[in-house]
């Protein structure tokens, strides 16, 4: 075939680009070596492979076919998904920095804007982490004075059940209102009253937003998030909740700011402003209007869901199981007495118990599919090339839950954690708190909070239910972000 110069020329050109646009092809096929995972639908993703009513466990079962890193499509993005004590200690403690970020979740996204130490990544997420550690130990997280005001709010707490005359009731309020109070001193500076009417409407909103993000509308939002912010549904009370919190929290943060001394920090909130004001001269300083308000929404969302939560799954397996609780009781009797208030140092001559706490929270495995991580770049992950921004899911569950890492993963055993002697023994697979650099940053609080609480609580009553204990069903109602326990009536019977 004759072709003429200027058809010659159009050829080479076309062949040229072709050229171009296959090598750019190749190079994003390269970059996106991701890990294999179940055939994926245009759109739709592997929607059909994971069962919205417990995500985790659809995750751990397809690792069983496609091994510890595989991938899954949520809507139209990808995730890695890691699962095993092995790969999520690769990945969270000795490729730490690489799997640091955190991935922008539609739902967390539309929340907080980027902004808090949750939701945010990179400088400002460094900046707020270390600055919120720092300032929460300074005002006692793991400390005495931090054990002191548990041991305070323990009290209100047993004074609260002893008004019930042991007639039946569901502690789960007013352990909400109990954790709540602890993060409400550090971060306000101030406890509030169980029947205080504002109080109660926020922990009511903070119950009502952990029931529905641990509920498939979650995910569906996640999968689906233009569509379905076109729909009604309980997904919208989500964002309404978000907003009236961040009303009070401004309306708290405004007070902050009125009756600030600059030398003298009395709460989270004026240290973070004493430190905007430090700043105030340089326009890229993290501390900012926007970061306060999200990470106290963080710090009080999180300190007062998480702790409550346990506390509530701790009572529920503990009035199941009537001769473990009495095992409790009798450690309490012989470690601590009637006559003082528990304290943290008693832990560690409490074995049993501390066995039995590690062992509920090991055994309720609270965030199972751990919070969003986010790859920091791009990452060269066992043979796989996982692109910069993609999200990363380290299954918590998979490593609570193992069946190489436990003797009897799937049912409640405080044998876990103590060895032949009755001595307690740790393990490395215990990360309810995740593990690495972005590990809960509450975690003394919490484990203090814990401990403190249950162990006055069953220095003061048994705990009895209404129903047969055989009855009391100790797996979760809802499992999402957050593994949800069913709700039962006790009789706390004066000891
Ligand atoms: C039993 C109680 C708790 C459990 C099981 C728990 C668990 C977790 C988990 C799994 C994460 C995600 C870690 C990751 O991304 O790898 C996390 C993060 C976090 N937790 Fe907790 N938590 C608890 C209590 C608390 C408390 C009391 C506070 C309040 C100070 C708190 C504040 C936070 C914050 C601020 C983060 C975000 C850290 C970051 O992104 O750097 N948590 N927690």
């Amino acid at each position: 075939m004759d072709l003429s110069e200027p058809e010659k020329t159009l050829l080479f050109a076309l062949l040229i680009i072709l050229f171009i646009v296959w090598l750019l092809q190749r190079q994003k096929l390269q970059k996106g070596r991701l890990p294999p995972g179940p055939p994926a639908l245009p759109l739709l993703g592997n929607s059909f492979h994971v069962n919205l009513k417990s995500p985790h466990k659809s995750l751990i079962k397809l690792s069983e076919q496609y091994g510890p890193v595989f991938t899954i499509w949520i809507g139209t993005y990808p995730a890695v998904v890691l699962c095993g004590f092995e790969t999520i200690k690769e990945a969270l403690i000795e490729r730490g920095h690489d799997f640091s970020s955190r991935y922008p979740l539609p739902v967390l996204h539309k929340v907080s804007g980027g902004y808090g130490v949750i939701a945010s990544s990179g400088e400002r997420w460094k900046n707020l982490r270390r600055f919120s550690l720092s300032t929460l130990r300074n005002f006692g997280m793991g400390r005495k004075s931090i054990e002191e005001r548990i041991q305070e709010e323990a009290q209100f707490l047993v004074k609260t059940f002893g008004n019930k005359k042991e007639s039946p009731f569901s502690p789960d309020f007013l352990m909400r209102c109990a954790a709540s109070n602890i993060i409400c001193s550090i971060v306000f500076g101030e406890r509030f009253e169980y029947g205080d009417k504002d109080f109660l409407s926020l922990l009511e909103m903070i119950a009502e937003n952990g029931h529905i993000l641990s509920s498939p509308w979650v995910q569906l939002y996640n999968n689906f998030p233009k569509i379905m912010d076109l729909l009604p549904g309980p997904h919208k009370k989500i964002f309404q909740n978000i907003s009236d919190l961040c009303a009070f929290l401004n309306k708290n943060i405004q007070s902050h700011k009125e009756s600030l001394q600059k030398d003298f920090s009395r709460d989270y909130i004026d240290s973070f402003l004493i430190k905007m004001d430090e700043e105030k001269h340089n326009l890229d300083s993290e501390f900012n209007d926007r970061n306060l308000l999200m990470t106290t929404l963080n710090l009080f969302l999180a300190g007062t869901e998480t702790s409550s939560t346990t506390l509530r799954w701790a009572i529920q397996i503990l009035a199941k199981y009537p001769h473990i609780q009495e095992k409790i009781h009798q450690e309490i009797d012989e470690v601590i007495g009637s006559l003082r208030c528990p304290a943290i140092e008693d832990r560690a001559k409490m074995p049993y118990t501390d066995a039995v706490i590690h062992e509920v929270q090991r055994y309720i495995d609270l965030v199972p599919m751990n919070l969003p991580h986010m790859a920091s770049n791009d990452i060269d992950f066992r043979g796989y090339l996982i692109p910069k921004g993609t999200l990363v899911i380290p299954v918590l569950s998979s490593v609570l839950k193992s069946t190489s890492q436990w003797k009897t993963p799937n049912s409640f055993n405080p044998n876990h954690f103590l060895d032949k002697n009755g001595c307690f023994k740790n393990s490395d697979s215990f990360m309810p708190f995740s593990a690495g650099k972005r590990k809960c940053l509450g975690e003394s609080l919490a484990r203090m909070e814990i401990f403190l609480f249950l162990t006055t609580l069953l220095q003061n009553f048994v705990f009895k239910p209404v129903i047969d204990c055989k009855d009391i069903n100790i797996s979760p109602v809802f499992s999402g972000i957050l593994q949800i326990p069913h709700m039962y009536n006790f009789c706390a019977i004066s000891r």
